[in-house]
């Protein structure tokens, strides 16, 4: 029986998880960040084959990749050079998905006052995620390519776990999917072997409370709009 504190502290984890698109200056501790990933890789695996890899990066060799990065990205044609190795998002979107994939791009645009035809400050804003949303701490995950779906869902399992167990620690995160284009320039600065695939970044710190983008509360389905019951 699970005591309601309990169960109160880790629906409160789950449920104040939000995506933190601007950090203060504040570092995180090394030890912080290496109790989360060890209370993370608690994470279940199946037959506890654990497919998670992280590079932690702060100070200049997390300036080191930003650079890097936002040098490419921002020439059209360098970036155009650089494509996922991975499909994250359906090839075709069709109506549930792209409906609300349209409102919360929109709500944060909106927040930030940046008006539809505003192409520039869009991409402006996109290109944040390059610095980690200037968190102190960015993560860089990576999958061995042997791997197949089933690990994918292990390891979104062990992201999970990071992000709440930041929470934990009053600390938050942005999961990116964004540093997938530039898997080839974060193999390079990385060093990463070839058999390791890039498979999300993620900013993690203390949120800035002062940052309208941090107030956005994005949109759930109700229970009943995705799951039945069946007795
Ligand atoms: C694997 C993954 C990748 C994501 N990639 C990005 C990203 O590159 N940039 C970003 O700003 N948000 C990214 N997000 C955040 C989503 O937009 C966000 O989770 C969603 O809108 C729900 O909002 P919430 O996280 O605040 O609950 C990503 C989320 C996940 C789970």
């Amino acid at each position: 029986m699970i005591e309601s504190s309990q169960q109160q502290a880790v629906d409160a984890a789950i449920t104040s998880r939000r995506s933190i698109r601007a950090f203060l200056p504040k570092p995180v501790a090394r030890e912080d960040i290496e109790a989360i990933l060890a209370v993370a890789a608690r994470a279940p695996s199946g037959t506890n084959t654990q497919p998670w890899k992280v590079t932690v990066l702060t100070g200049a060799a997390k300036d080191r990749l930003a650079d890097a990065i936002g040098a490419v990205h921002a020439d059209p044609a360098a970036a155009a050079q650089h494509v996922e190795e991975y499909a994250y998002y359906p090839r075709e979107w069709c109506s549930p998905y792209i409906d609300r994939r349209r409102k919360v791009g929109w709500d944060l645009y909106a927040l930030l006052g940046l008006g539809r035809d505003n192409k520039a400050g869009m991409a402006a804003q996109h290109g944040r995620n390059y610095r980690f949303f200037d968190a102190p701490v960015g993560l860089i995950f990576t999958i061995d390519r042997i791997m197949e779906q089933g690990s994918w869902l292990d390891y979104g399992m062990f992201l999970q776990n990071i992000m709440v167990a930041a929470r934990g620690r009053g600390l938050d995160t942005c999961p990116q999917a964004a540093f997938t284009q530039y898997h080839r320039i974060i193999s390079a600065e990385l060093g990463l072997p070839s058999e390791q695939m890039v498979v999300c970044g993620m900013a993690l710190g203390y949120a800035d409370p002062d940052k309208i983008e941090n107030t956005l509360v994005t949109a759930r389905e109700p229970v009943a709009g995705f799951a039945r019951f069946i007795e």
